[in-house]
Order: C-alpha cells, then sequence, then structure tokens
C-alpha cells in the first residue's frame, strides 16, 4: 500500500516538476503585415531613407494657440500632492515652461545631431538612429542594439551616445542602433543593416522585446543586457509565491527583500499605479482620442508615470521627484515623439496588442533563453519590479552580470546615463572571451 503511495506521490511529483520546469514548444508566428499586404509594394521594402526630425512653425503656433485657449485645469485637493496624479499646480509651472522657454528650434537641431534613418519592414515604417563610432585607434566595433520602452523614445538614450562611441578607457567600441519602439521586427531590421549578430540593451517595453529577441534568436543575440528583468516563467512564479513563506530561500539581498514581500503590499501598489495599463491594455483607442487631442492631458497622464515609476515615493513630493530629470529631456520626448507624430494612440495600442490571451498563450515567457546567450541584468533600487537572482536565473540561465545599485529608478537612462553605460560595458567585456 505505502509502495503504491509512494509510486503515485513520484509520478504525481515529476508531473508536477515537469509542467513548472518543462521547456514548452516555440511558438511559430505567422508573418504579420501592418499595411494591406499588397505585394507590388514589396519592392520598395528594402530601403533605408534618411530621416529628420522636423517641427514646423504651424505645428509650434498651434501648440501655442491650444495653450492659450485651453481652460484651467480643477484645483488640486488639499494635501493630495500627486496621489490623484499629477498636482495641476506643477503642470501649470511645465505648461508656463512649454510657453516662454522651450525653444522648438533648438531642441529640433538637438534632436538631429545623430543620424537618424527610416524603412519598412512587413509593411511597417521604422524609425531608427544609427551612430557609427570614431575610431582612430582601430578598436573593435561591437554593434549595440538600444530598446527603450514606454513612455519613453530614442530619446532616453541620448546622453549614452557619446561615451559608447567613443574611446574612454576601454578595449572596444560600439556601434548603435536604436529604434524607435514598435514590435519584434528589429531582429530583421539588424539583418538589413548587416548586423548578422549584435549586442541587445533594453528598458521597459524595449527590454520585453529583448529579451523575446535573445529567446528567438539565440545566435544571433551575443549578449542581453536590461535594467528592467523578470521571469514570469511558472517556475519562478511558484518560487515568488513559496518565498512569501520563506523569504530567505529566494531572497539573498535582505536590503530587496521589501521590494517584493509582503506580496500583499506589493498587489496593493500594482493596483493603485496600473490604472494606465489597463485602460491602455483594453481601450487604447478611447485613451489615444483623449491624449491626441490635449497637450495638458498627454503631459499629466506620462508625466504621471515618470515621476512614479523613479519611486513610488514620489507621489507625497511637492515636484513629484521630477526635479531629478532634465525638464527638457522629458518634454523632448513628450513634445517630439508622441505629440508631434501623434503617437498616443499607436503606443496605446502596443499595450493592447501585448497584453492579451494570444499574447500569453504563445508561450515565450515560459521558454528559457538558450544558455549560449549571456544575459546581463542591473537592478536600480527604485526599480518597481524586482526578483532576485534565483528567479531570474529560471528566465536568464546563462546570467554572468548582476548588478545592484543604490537609488535610481525606472527610468534609468534618463536619471544616471553614466552608471548605465559603466553597467553594460562591463557585462560585454565579461562576454568577451
Ligand atoms: C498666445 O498668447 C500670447 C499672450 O497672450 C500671445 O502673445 C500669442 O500671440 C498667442 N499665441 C497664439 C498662437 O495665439
Ligand atoms: C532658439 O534656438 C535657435 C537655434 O539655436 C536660436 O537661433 C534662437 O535665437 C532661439 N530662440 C530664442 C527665442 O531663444
Ligand atoms: C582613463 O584612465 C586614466 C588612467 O587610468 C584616468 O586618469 C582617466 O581619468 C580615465 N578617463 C576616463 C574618461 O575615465
Amino acid at each position: 500500500m505505502e509502495v503504491v503511495l509512494v509510486l503515485i506521490l513520484g509520478l504525481f511529483h515529476t508531473f508536477v516538476l515537469h509542467l513548472l520546469t518543462g521547456t514548452p514548444e516555440f511558438p511559430k508566428f505567422e508573418e504579420t503585415r501592418w499595411d494591406d499586404g499588397k505585394r507590388c509594394n514589396r519592392d520598395d521594402d528594402s530601403k533605408i531613407h534618411p530621416f529628420r526630425v522636423s517641427v514646423s512653425q504651424q505645428d509650434i503656433e498651434d501648440i501655442h494657440l491650444r495653450l492659450n485657449i485651453s481652460r484651467p485645469s480643477m484645483p488640486p485637493l488639499q494635501d493630495t500632492q500627486h496621489r490623484y496624479g499629477l498636482n495641476p499646480l506643477l503642470l501649470r509651472d511645465i505648461l508656463g515652461i512649454i510657453r516662454t522657454q522651450y525653444n522648438f528650434t533648438e531642441r529640433q537641431e538637438f534632436l538631429n545631431q545623430y543620424p537618424q534613418f527610416t524603412t519598412k519592414i512587413q509593411g511597417l515604417i521604422v524609425h531608427f538612429l544609427h551612430v557609427k563610432p570614431r575610431n582612430p585607434a582601430n578598436l573593435p566595433v561591437y554593434p549595440l542594439l538600444l530598446l527603450h520602452g514606454w513612455p519613453s523614445s530614442v530619446r532616453e538614450f541620448y546622453e549614452m551616445i557619446p561615451t559608447l562611441t567613443t574611446e574612454v578607457n576601454r578595449s572596444f567600441l560600439f556601434e548603435l542602433v536604436i529604434p524607435s519602439l514598435v514590435a519584434l521586427v528589429f531582429w530583421l531590421l539588424m539583418r538589413r543593416l548587416y548586423h548578422e549578430t549584435f549586442y541587445v540593451h533594453g528598458s521597459d517595453w524595449g527590454a520585453l522585446v529583448a529579451t523575446d529577441m535573445a529567446t528567438l534568436y539565440p545566435d544571433s543575440v551575443l549578449g542581453l543586457h536590461s535594467n528592467f528583468c523578470f521571469s514570469l516563467r511558472y517556475i519562478s512564479l511558484v518560487k515568488i509565491a513559496l518565498g512569501s513563506w520563506f523569504p530567505s530561500l529566494f531572497v539573498k539581498e535582505v536590503e530587496f527583500r521589501d521590494k517584493l514581500y509582503p506580496l500583499s503590499s506589493l498587489a496593493r501598489f500594482y493596483l493603485a499605479e496600473s490604472g494606465y495599463l489597463h485602460i491602455q491594455g483594453t481601450k487604447p483607442d478611447t485613451i489615444g482620442m483623449a491624449l491626441d487631442n490635449s497637450l495638458e492631458g498627454l503631459l499629466a497622464f506620462i508625466l504621471e508615470k515618470v515621476s512614479v515609476g523613479s519611486n513610488k515615493h514620489n507621489i507625497h513630493l511637492p515636484g513629484a521627484g521630477l526635479d531629478k530629470f532634465s525638464l527638457t529631456a522629458l518634454l523632448d520626448t513628450i513634445l517630439f515623439y508622441y505629440w508631434l507624430p501623434k503617437t498616443a494612440t499607436t503606443a496605446a495600442r502596443f499595450y493592447a496588442e501585448n497584453l492579451n490571451i494570444k499574447a500569453f498563450k504563445e508561450g515565450l515567457h515560459n521558454i528559457p533563453m538558450n544558455k549560449k546567450v549571456p544575459c546581463g541584468c542591473v537592478f536600480f533600487e527604485y526599480e518597481f519590479l524586482y526578483q532576485p537572482k534565483s528567479i531570474l536565473t529560471d528566465k536568464f540561465v546563462n546570467l554572468v552580470h548582476y548588478t545592484t545599485y543604490k537609488s535610481v529608478g525606472h527610468f534609468a537612462a534618463l536619471e544616471r546615463s553614466d552608471i548605465l553605460v559603466e553597467d553594460i560595458a562591463s557585462f560585454v567585456s565579461k562576454t568577451i572571451t
């Protein structure tokens, strides 16, 4: 009798273990086309066109007119600071800066200082920066793909470009490709630029895209670096749940234990701060119409997320913690990459396209990465998502580099580009044999 029981338990144990740790099959992706798929257009597909950011006098006047005729916001309730969203009084100050100080012509010159291009991939027009290094010493050059997320833009990486592409006590340099985030077409983009193999760094959604890319194309990705690493493998979720009773089992870094536990306070935080994700993931066109038609609404929507993403306690500060950033850099992104090209709706649709049952069923998140891809994760103290190394390795199997930093939040490239550059370079040097 006992033998049978042990056998049954043993089988059950094996079954559950297989379910949790087994590798599901690779999903099959059909070629998605984002235009009407007319074959006759395909000849155009592989051409690469130079591109420059351009703002017309009419666009600028339109912005000023809107600011002139906008209705005053409802005054904030007393002592709410930013708990109900970005405080209207702070927003009023920022609108004043746009009206009187933000110089569109000067910003346009700044943004156009690096070569930019567009190309059509699967019917989708992809915009990207392509910055080759100055290399008088003839050092080895590695292609590096930098992927941003929401609510960000290629602007996020501008401060990192000079040090990645010039010699600063490093034995190698990077050739940078920095596309505006769209979808998993970046692998094709790199091939179109004759990079069969390359490094990739991602933040926010860019990190998810980079992770998927490394999972799907282990032969192309020389190394994956990210400041937003997490594993959604089922085994990881079980570990996280088990850890709520025995935190020391998985979280060795005592100082970060409260980033994950108790799960109830984490859940409370996500519930309070993820409304943007739900509305964009379910009704992107509704919110898109509001954001594409109100510059103030767009500013409030994005700056609120930048604030809380950088540190969850920022909602209690008068300046929402935005003083840690260059306001000009934030306005560059919002004005040049969201307002002027009217991308709020398509950016919101990105959530709807990726946060649905179909995307989840594809199961890519549950497939561990091939161990031939070296991975580097950097965790910044105020990042809103933390997983210890023991859980990250479920997904990032070959985690050769793991760093933690005191301070700094989700938008690390904007907050401390120097630390991020150092971390990427230090990771890459570990992967060169
Ligand atoms: C906006 O208002 C300012 C000050 O009242 C005025 O000088 C400016 O011409 C207005 N701009 C537009 C585009 O209406
Ligand atoms: C804006 O910047 C341009 C280019 O840098 C400069 O020529 C112009 O004088 C600036 N305008 C103002 C109002 O400062
Ligand atoms: C490069 O290294 C030299 C000598 O170690 C040091 O003096 C210099 O400050 C370093 N430069 C940078 C930009 O890190």
